[in-house]
């Protein structure tokens, strides 16, 4: 077996956060020039170098795929014996401690399948730098802490390429001979290089501006093919509302005189926060009422606001080295899910971001591939843009809000962005500035950087009859991760409330800070035993497990007052009876049912949450509750429980489907969250049995005039095996044909539907004309979407596990970043039977054997199989 820790032939390097030294040379200024061509592109860039600290190492400038043309040092033409190559690295000795550094070279953006560095997109071209994407484009230091001034010129064909944007301002532009123009724009503040961009193309803008708290005016662009133009309007709303935000809750104000958004169809992630000059994944923008769901919607919202955002947590002040990423990304999730839950309903995105959490976190935290928030080593950096970097590295920051709360959190974000604007800066200088601007002490919370895995807390409540004391022990442990096998009790602040039964009124939240192994908290004044409400407002990244009765979470979801607890307790409820059930206990699903009955009954519940509240748990959120886990059973316990809940309330979704019918689109929060109460409903009438529920579904699909409602119902008809099952498909296939983000629903909703034939459907799929592994977005529809369908994925046969080695293999070739991020659902092989388990290892050896398998694939490959 291979092995990580030696490094044989062709093994990767494991790059290691102990070994970080600060840059051997810097580059203050740079120049670059590029000549656009598709198949062809010219680059020259000027690097003005200074030599960093006493040393006489040469400049050693890093380069992927590069050959150069030509190197120039103050103006002279360098000899072959004045140069070398190291690797792919090219190495120059310089005599002084300042030069400038011309070299030359050209890359060809058409044939760049791995869209990182300059590649072309549907007649584009645009860049992806971040991680390390600038050295396929040019030769250059490539490491966030070499911060740069960049000036940009850009020729192109003007009739291909009318559109050409790059970071910062545009200084100057005009025609040159032979169709050919240019553009200079120049970025006053340094950045490095992974924040780089250009586009070039043929692209409509929808312009706007947005006057900053301090009244300066900023332009600012959104640019789509002309066709998409009026899909831009939720995207513009959405960062001006992020800018407003940022100045009303950060003090934070936008630094140069534009603002431009680009969206691309071919792009590996959501979107890039370029300096001034933001990327997105097309689905991360566009938006209109007939093609985008409620979901997307907020989404647009949601990523535009992350860029946004990155403008000063990631920009101003970025990081030191790709082990601070979180730096970035934990504290932009944040800022971005508190922007969102100021926009919208706090409690309905409360409850979805932990679902989120719950669903990559936890399941990566424990699992082969766990990492601490900061990691301390990697092959690929690529593969640690995570759940556990952005997610909980969110939660990691939400706690140090919830310690200190708002005014003095924002002390501590003040004095970080003061301290830190225009550098590099670590996790811990971020921790440093909460502590010494907030008045904290976080000595213990920073194990929350260094350990890896999600703390079990267990909670025991005892009542004292004599003193009248409600006696709450809290006992916690970090189950061991690949390379930590003994962990240290965490600082954490959990939230509670004691419910007096008889009034089912508390007496307010508690906030206790754990710190201990085991501690128990004392609160008098209770003559009998309270009911215990836990982790509101869910104030730890953890699991709690208590031993409340089904009773007690019955009496919660029914009055707990904080709407995430009271979501948690109907969840807990319906989990205990589906995770009872599947180890063959006969349970008592009525408490489930008469609280979804009440639920569905309480008029002062707004429709959003009740929707929330109301739906069954996952299957792999079932799963991850069980140490081995049975797809099957899981399956048909779930699809009961299902069945019976729709049978017994079958009048009540049937009321309920017919109250939420709008007639007229809108946005507003009460349309969304009946439009999400109605798909609820279809869902569970559609389980009930009853006759006439696949026509109401089709009516449904039919009749819809937005994409929620339509897609809800092709949900439910795609798992069933109702007669207009394939009408619909059908029909939503003619209907969208040329629309490839729609087109990326269809493939998904087959993907994930519960269907017995899902596996073959999914073949069948593969080859559809439509299909691509070109797309990164279809791709993860159909081969994402289906490894995360938990029944399909893992059927018994292990036929689903070698479809997506299939792919993995063929993708890896083309485009390694996208294909490592198909790895991980076969490295959980531990929590399967022997069969599954050895099907799926077997997968993982089949793809390792691959000659000229990528750095990317081969790290989550080698690490699923330790
Ligand atoms: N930095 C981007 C974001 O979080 C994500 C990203 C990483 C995009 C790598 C492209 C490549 O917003
Ligand atoms: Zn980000």
């Amino acid at each position: 077996m291979a092995d990580i820790h030696t490094t044989g032939a062709g093994a990767p390097a494991i790059i290691r956060r102990s070994d970080y030294r600060a840059p051997l040379w810097l580059v203050p200024d740079v120049a670059l020039d590029f000549a656009l061509d598709a198949d062809a592109t010219q680059v020259r860039a000027t690097l003005a170098v200074t030599r960093n600290g006493d040393h006489d190492q040469p400049l050693r400038l890093d380069g992927e795929g590069l050959v150069p043309l030509s190197i120039t040092v103050d103006g002279i033409a360098l000899t072959p014996d004045q140069w070398s190559m190291d690797g792919s690295a090219l190495v120059i000795p310089l005599s002084g401690n300042a030069h400038a550094v011309e070299t030359l070279v050209t890359i060809a953006p058409a044939a760049n399948t791995q869209l990182m560095g300059l590649y072309a997109s549907g007649g584009l071209l645009c860049t992806q730098c971040e991680a390390e994407g600038f050295r396929r484009i040019t030769f250059f230091p490539d490491r966030p802490d070499v911060l740069s001034r960049y000036s940009v010129r850009m020729t192109a064909d003007k009739a291909l390429y009318p559109v050409l944007l790059a970071n910062g301002d545009p200084v100057a532009s005009g025609d040159l001979e032979d169709g050919r123009h240019w553009a200079q724009w120049n970025d006053p503040f340094p950045k490095p290089c992974y924040l780089f961009a250009l586009v070039a193309g043929d692209l409509a803008c929808n312009a706007d501006g947005f006057t900053t708290m301090s009244g300066r005016k900023v332009s600012l662009g959104i640019w789509v093919k002309a066709a998409d133009l009026p899909r831009t309007a939720h995207a513009m709303k959405a960062l001006k509302d992020s800018m407003a935000w940022d100045e009303r809750v950060y003090g934070r104000e936008y630094d140069l005189a534009a603002f431009n958004i680009v969206a691309v169809a071919d792009f590996n992630f959501g979107a890039m926060e370029n300096k001034g000059l933001n990327i997105f994944n097309s689905r991360y923008i566009l938006a209109d009422p007939e093609t985008a769901t409620d979901m997307d919607y907020d989404a647009v919202e949601g990523v535009v606001a992350h860029e946004y955002f990155h403008n000063w947590s990631g920009n101003r002040v970025t990081c030191r080295d790709w082990f601070q990423l979180s730096l970035k990304e934990g504290f932009t999730v944040f800022r971005d899910q508190s922007f969102s839950a100021d926009m919208g309903s706090p409690a309905v995105k409360r409850i979805d971001d932990v679902r989120i959490l719950r669903a990559a976190q936890f399941q990566e935290d424990s699992g082969p591939l766990a990492h601490p928030v900061r990691p301390e080593s990697y092959m690929e950096i690529s593969n640690f843009y995570t759940a556990t970097i952005y997610n909980k590295g969110a939660e990691v920051i939400r706690m140090m809000h919830t310690l200190l709360g708002p005014e003095r959190f924002r002390a501590g974000s003040d004095l970080y962005f003061d301290r830190h604007d225009g550098q590099a800066a670590t996790c811990e200088d971020f921790v440093k500035a909460m502590e010494d601007g907030g008045g904290i002490d976080l000595t213990q919370f920073r194990l929350w950087y260094s350990q890896a895995g999600t703390p079990r807390i267990n909670a025991t409540l005892t009542h004292d009859a004599a003193t009248g004391e409600a006696i709450l022990t809290l006992s916690q442990a970090v189950p061991p991760t690949p390379g930590q096998p003994d962990k240290k009790p965490m600082a954490m602040p959990i939230r509670i409330a004691l419910f007096d039964r008889a009034s089912a009124r508390h007496h307010g939240d508690a906030l206790l800070h754990l710190t201990q192994a085991e501690q128990s908290f004392r609160f008098p004044g209770f003559s009998a035993p309270p009911v215990l409400s836990i982790n509101r407002g869910f104030s730890a990244p953890v699991v709690i497990d208590s031993d409340r009765s089904q009773a007690d979470l019955a009496f919660l979801s029914a009055h707990d007052d904080d709407p995430f607890a009271r979501y948690e307790a109907m969840q807990q409820l319906m989990v205990n009876v589906l995770v009872g059930t599947v180890a063959g206990q006969a349970m008592d699903d009525t408490p489930v049912i008469a609280a979804i009955r009440d639920t569905i009954a309480d008029s002062k519940l707004d429709d959003a949450f009740i929707a929330e509240a109301i739906r069954l748990p996952s299957e792999s959120y079932i799963g991850d509750q069980m140490l081995l886990v049975d797809p099957d059973a899981i399956h048909l316990a779930r699809d009961r429980l299902q069945a019976k809940i729709g049978a017994t309330l079958e009048q009540e979704w049937r009321a309920l489907h017919a109250r939420t019918e709008a007639n007229g689109f809108s946005l507003s929060s009460a349309a969304k969250g009946a439009r999400k109460l109605r798909n609820t409903a279809l869902l569970y009438l559609s389980a009930s049995g009853a006759k006439d529920a696949d026509a109401i579904a089709f009516a449904q699909f039919d009749r819809a005039d937005n994409m929620t409602e339509r897609q809800g119902a092709l949900a439910v008809l795609a798992s069933g095996i109702g007669d207009h099952r394939e009408a619909a498909l059908d029909i939503f296939y003619n209907r969208y044909a040329d629309d490839a983000l729609v087109l990326d629903k269809w493939f998904q909703t087959q993907a994930l539907a519960f269907h017995p034939d899902t596996l073959a459907i999914v073949d069948a799929l593969g080859r559809h004309k439509d299909f691509t592994l070109s797309n990164p977005n279809r791709v993860r529809s159909l081969y994402g979407a289906f490894a995360a369908n938990q029944w399909g994925f893992h059927q018994g046969d292990g036929a689903g596990y070698r479809m997506v080695a299939d792919i993995v293999i063929a993708l890896d070739s083309l485009n390694p970043q996208t294909a490592a991020r198909l790895v991980p659902p076969l490295g959980r092989w531990r929590r399967f039977d022997a069969v599954r388990g050895g099907a799926m290892r077997a997968e993982l050896e089949r793809i390792l054997a691959t000659p000229g398998l990528s750095k990317d694939v081969t790290e989550q490959v080698v690490k699923s199989l330790e």
